[in-house]
């Protein structure tokens, strides 16, 4: 959509600061890229379908499966007495059993499989299993699960200073709540893992996931074997956006016992109803607040209530609602703060990861006091914004204790305020507003500041194997996995820069546990810099170990040895990469490396969630108008800027597609993806006809994306910045303007509006009673 800024970049790295094609473009757009259903099945492959549960809560009393069992194709009903390991997944909560046991706990879990010769056999028989359950009361709402002190993990409390005291001085005070809907992944590549036995009780499993290695661990477990008796392996996910970080693994476990009970290999591709009906989504959020403020607008004191719906178990909700916590700041110094952060159970799908991890409902919820306290002033959003920001020098600091040292959001934010005429356009829309009936417009400006680094510290951590092969060629693997995000394709051009060859003959190949063992999670953005990292690290040093080879033969130091495009060159004179690899293959130099990284400076305390969780923040801005209707509360997206911060990129076009997608995303997420639980806890938007994803028709018009021209201030791979994440939370920009063109219709004041900002939800919002 957008020619891609350009970067300098030395005569050395001529690969990195390209914008290369995806390594996978031209074979997934001819169909020739082979995800996990389309890899030739093995003779005698079985096929596997679940068995749901349509009860929110009971007691599992028993389950009968012989209509099931006598249906044709039928091979094997599993159920929990079927595992060899232990029931339970090994999540680092140990909360969630494999199959359901005594109890069911929302609708949709898996109490079984059937196993049948082909997929609609064993999915017709699945329907046919009869489970007999008394029911229990269910907690579905988030509110109702505070109430009830209903958790899956205890509460989480951070302060600073007094914000009572704060509160009882301030000049103005507001309240409010809010209520944010989850989010279903909607990856295109549904889930689905192969399973097939080898010999002596050794597994070989392909897997749709972001994280080969706890795959490899939970699958160990269920059966009872040690983890070197599995082989996980993932090629490519078509989009995985968290959902694929730890739901990828239930369904390779059931394909696993399927095959072990069956001795067959076994696929289980789940349809897409049940997908939503079995897997977690991003977390709902509900939100209470108490603001205090000055004259211009700067906040003075803030009591904040995160309440995070978490489903039935704890999955990765610890982390997620720690990042809420984490960037309940989002670009702005609070300075007398109290967050309480509650994990709450509720029977339903157990919530997940989802690009941004918790932090777009950490930011919400303060981009919405901000847009209000500047309503209740009678102040322009962007200016109260922009006083609230955090300094460079003083008001540096976190709420968890942590000096922001890379602040870019100011200069940044006017930079894109000038680009995109928001002072004047904000005059007009004003003045159009005033001579429309039924339409009215809204603008807003809003930043991102985002944490780059597992908060977990020990995730950061990576590998990688880099061969050359006697003519030349390199092949690298390392611990990340290929999603659609461009990882495969930066990490070959790293590779390439740093031997100095052509992009082409750098090839990648799956991710695979026996190549790159323990590799945390392909997640929280940190792909390439903890894997381009691992990858540069082995490739250099076999070029070290050439160069030595090199400056042996010619009387020099192994310094003098440049490697640039496919030529060795030093004083005694210039050979080829092919020559000088075949050399020093017959005087048995190593032409292979692994290469490790671990992330500097990080660290902090998970107790108190104080520390330098982060070794960076990546920032953009976006500025987004909208409008909406007043009789029917429909809106579009008109028209989007956006300024985004990649550090030095090393791929633009990949990076500017990141940007894109990510806002899509996040504007799907507040506009019309809409989640909706029954009373008994049925999921009732479980398929694309009531579950609406953002479609072509609506792309703002107008959608521009530039780049902000600095590297990374850390010492990251080649300057660059994480761009995966970040900027889906751009999107807060379009329900801030929502909120903006809401107001305008109601003549000012505070607005509340609920998200996804539905055709209902911003009816109601235009006729609440003002506050
Ligand atoms: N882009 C595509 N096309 N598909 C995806 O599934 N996942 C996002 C983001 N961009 C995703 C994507 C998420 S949730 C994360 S954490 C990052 O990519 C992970 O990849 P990275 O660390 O290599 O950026
Ligand atoms: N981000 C994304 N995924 C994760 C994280 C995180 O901080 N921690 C564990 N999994
Ligand atoms: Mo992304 S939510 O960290 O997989």
């Amino acid at each position: 959509m957008n020619a891609p800024d350009s970067f300098i970049h030395t005569a050395l790295s001529p690969a990195v600061g390209q914008s290369q094609p995806h390594e996978s473009a031209r074979a997934q757009v001819a169909g020739a890229a082979l995800y996990v259903d389309d890899i030739p099945e093995v003779k005698g492959t079985l096929h596997a379908a679940p068995i749901l549960s349509n009860v929110a809560h009971g007691r599992l009393l028993g389950i009968d499966a012989s209509e099931a069992l006598a249906m044709p194709g039928v091979r094997a009903v599993l159920t929990t007495s079927d595992i060899p390991g232990d029931p339970m997944l090994a999540t680092f909560t140990h909360d969630e059993p494999i199959f359901a046991r005594d109890t069911v706990q929302h609708v949709g879990q898996v109490a079984g499989l059937v196993v049948a010769d082909t997929v609609m056999q064993a999915r017709h028989a699945a329907r046919r299993v009869k489970l007999r359950i008394d029911p229990l009361p269910a907690v579905l709402d988030v509110r109702e699960a505070v109430a009830a002190k209903s958790w899956v993990l205890p509460p989480v409390t951070v302060k600073r200073g007094d914000a009572a005291a704060a509160l009882a001085r301030a000049a103005h005070r507001l309240q409010g709540s809010l209520e944010v809907g989850g989010q279903e992944h909607f990856y295109l590549e549904g889930q689905v893992a192969y399973a097939l036995p080898l010999e002596q009780n050794q597994w070989w499993v392909h897997a749709s996931t972001q994280h080969p290695g706890e795959i490899q661990h939970w699958v160990a477990h269920a059966l009872g074997v040690a983890s070197n008796a599995v082989t996980v392996e993932c090629r490519r996910m078509g989009g995985g956006f968290g959902g694929k970080e730890t739901q990828a693994g239930h369904v390779a476990v059931w394909a696993a016992l399927a095959a072990q009970r069956t001795g067959r290999p076994v696929k289980l591709r789940l349809d897409r109803d049940d997908d939503f009906m079995i897997t977690g989504k991003r977390h709902p959020f509900a939100y209470d607040w108490d603001v205090g403020f000055d004259a211009t607008g700067r906040i003075t004191g803030l009591k904040l209530m995160l309440a995070a719906n978490c489903g039935f178990s704890a999955d990765l909700s610890g982390p997620v609602a720690d990042r809420a916590v984490f960037h309940a700041d989002n670009a702005y110094f609070l300075e007398d703060v109290e967050i309480v952060s509650y994990r709450c159970r509720t029977n339903v799908q157990s919530h997940t990861a989802f690009r941004g991890f918790g932090g777009p409902q950490g930011m919400i919820v303060t981009e919405a006091i901000l847009g209000d306290i500047a309503r209740h002033l009678g102040l322009d959003a962007l200016t109260v914004r922009q006083r609230n920001f955090y300094g460079t020098t003083e008001r540096n600091v976190t709420h968890y204790g942590m000096t922001v040292e890379d602040n870019i959001v100011a200069p940044l934010v006017e930079r894109l305020a000038a680009d995109a005429r928001y002072a004047e356009r904000r005059a007009e829309i004003a003045r159009w507003n005033a001579t429309q009936p039924v339409l009215r417009r809204g603008i807003a400006i809003t930043p991102v500041k985002f944490g780059i680094s597992f908060t977990a510290t020990f995730f950061n951590q990576a590998g990688a194997l880099v061969n050359v092969y006697t003519d030349g060629s390199v092949q690298v693997n390392h611990g990340g996995t290929e999603m659609g995000q461009g990882l495969h394709t930066k990490v070959c051009q790293i590779v390439a820069d740093e031997l100095g060859l052509p992009f082409e003959r750098v090839r990648i190949t799956a991710s695979h546990t026996g190549k790159v063992p323990n590799a945390s999670a392909t997640a929280a953005s940190s792909g390439t810099d903890l894997n381009g990292r691992a990858a540069q690290f082995a490739a250099r040093e076999v070029r070290a170990r050439l160069a030595a080879y090199v400056a042996a033969q010619q009387g020099c130091q192994p310094e003098d040895i440049v490697f640039q495009g496919g030529r060795v060159r030093g004083p005694g004179g210039t050979l080829t990469w092919e020559q000088v690899v075949d050399d020093a293959y017959h005087a048995r130099v190593q032409l292979w490396s692994d290469g490790f990284y671990a992330t500097p400076k990080i660290h902090y305390d998970k107790h108190t969630l104080s520390g330098r969780p982060f070794y960076y923040f990546a920032y953009g801005a976006a500025c987004t108008e909208v409008a909406i209707d007043t009789l029917t509360g429909e809106s579009r997206v008109l028209c989007v800027d956006i300024l985004h911060d990649a550090g030095r990129s090393i791929n633009p076009a990949i990076d500017i597609g990141q940007i894109e997608g990510g806002f899509i995303q996040g504007m799907g997420w507040l506009t019309t993806e809409q989640l909706v639980w029954t009373g008994k806890g049925h999921l009732a938007t479980h398929a694309p006809s009531t579950y609406k994803i953002p479609a072509t028709g609506d792309l703002p018009a107008h959608l521009h994306v530039a780049l902000w021209p600095e590297a990374n201030r850390e010492d990251n791979v080649a300057g660059s910045k994480a761009v995966g994440e970040p900027p889906f939370m751009l999107a807060l920009s379009v329900f801030e303007a929502m909120r903006d063109a809401v107001a305008a219709a109601r003549g000012g004041g505070p607005v509340r509006l609920d998200a996804p900002a539905t055709a209902e939800h911003v009816l109601k919002a235009l006729q609440a009673p003002a506050t």
